[in-house]
């Protein structure tokens, strides 16, 4: 082992250490090269929750290597914003604005139904949109807030852009913005929606982004045959109003060593450009974090037990309609 690896382990198990500006900061010593410029020319590209934080920079991002870039929130006002900061972040970027609520399945068919037919092929669809809620709210088709936004509606999402994403003539990735906090949590498949367990804001937070792990390594299983990768990720700790907005404590303490949302969303830029497991011979679907993957569980094993696994893909199926 070299002794980059183990200075990067250990950066990583600290958390403190690695979640911070620090692990980039030292991380970028040793890294995979950066993306070359131009290297999405050509690439259609949806990140949702693209309006605000870590979306946004990922958007400015992939527009400055050449994408076309679909900038999608659920608030028009929010989204007409952004446009004009990226447009002039980067001047000479190919964005579009898109509507859609991700907590309303009936929001994300009705998307999907026109995106696909104006985009007929797209490289990279980014999962990013996401939020908290500190008491248990249910969306107004009867499932619970957080996980409709954060697995429910990207998982509908996924299913009804394969074929988009299955005729880019490169293959595709999905990626998927999860969180570090997931590693509090253990895979629950027994009370998806929260209706038996009293409610936690940050715990179903972390459930439903452990979720995003396991379903994407699921994901990843069965779009390997039409060439799509799919691959999760966490951003570290990043200054951003959702932070600011749902955890204040958090923040105010965590604030002077937090990472800048262009630190946050690198490794998302990288993977969408380096695509690093394609064709490789093992699947794709690993957690990826400052460019390099990583473990999902530390200690005892929090996710690969087979039969939670399937009860999890059977449930978000059933409730999403879907059936790949
Ligand atoms: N910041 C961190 O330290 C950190 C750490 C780990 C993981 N993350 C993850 O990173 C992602 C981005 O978060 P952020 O920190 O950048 O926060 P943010 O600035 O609040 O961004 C969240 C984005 O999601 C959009 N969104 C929320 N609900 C939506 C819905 N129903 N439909 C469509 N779009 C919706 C928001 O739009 P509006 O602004 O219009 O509501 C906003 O564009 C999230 O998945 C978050 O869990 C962040």
């Amino acid at each position: 082992m070299r002794l980059t690896d183990v200075l990067d382990t250990v950066l990583d198990r600290s958390v403190v250490l690695g979640y911070t500006w620090i692990g980039p900061a030292l991380r970028q010593h040793w890294w995979p090269e950066n993306p070359a410029p131009g290297s999405m020319s050509g690439k259609h590209v949806l990140v949702t929750g693209a309006t605000s934080g870590l979306g946004k920079a990922t958007a400015a991002g992939l527009a400055r290597l050449g994408a076309d870039v679909y900038v999608l929130g659920h608030n028009r006002e929010h989204i007409e914003r952004a446009m004009v900061e990226l447009e002039s972040d980067v001047p000479r970027g190919r964005f579009h604005a898109e509507q859609c609520d991700l907590s309303n399945l009936a929001d994300v068919r009705r998307f999907c139904e026109d995106f696909a037919a104006r985009v007929p092929e797209l490289s990279t669809l980014i999962h990013n949109a996401g939020t908290m809620s500190h008491e248990r709210r249910e969306t107004d088709e009867g499932h619970e807030f957080t996980l409709a936004t954060m697995v429910l509606g990207p998982h509908l999402m996924t299913s009804l852009l394969r074929g988009p994403m299955a005729a880019a003539p490169d293959g595709a990735s999905v990626l998927f913005m999860s969180s570090g906090g997931m590693y509090t949590a253990a895979l629950r498949d027994d009370d998806p929606e929260y209706r038996e367990d009293a409610y936690s804001g940050p715990k179903a937070y972390a459930r439903v982004k452990r979720m995003q792990v396991v379903l994407a390594q699921m994901w990843a299983q069965r779009l390997a045959p039409d060439g799509i990768t799919v691959e999760s990720m966490h951003p570290g700790w990043v200054d951003t109003r959702g932070v600011a907005r749902y955890l204040p404590k958090f923040r105010a303490i965590t604030l002077p060593f937090m990472r800048n949302v262009e630190e946050g969303a690198d490794t998302m830029i990288w993977l969408a450009v380096a695509r690093p497991r394609a064709g490789a011979q093992s699947a794709s679907g690993q957690f990826w974090h400052d460019r390099r993957a990583r473990p999902t569980s530390y200690g005892r094993d929090r996710d690969q037990d087979l039969e939670k696994r399937r009860r999890l893909w059977d449930y978000v199926a059933a409730a999403t309609g879907t059936d790949d």
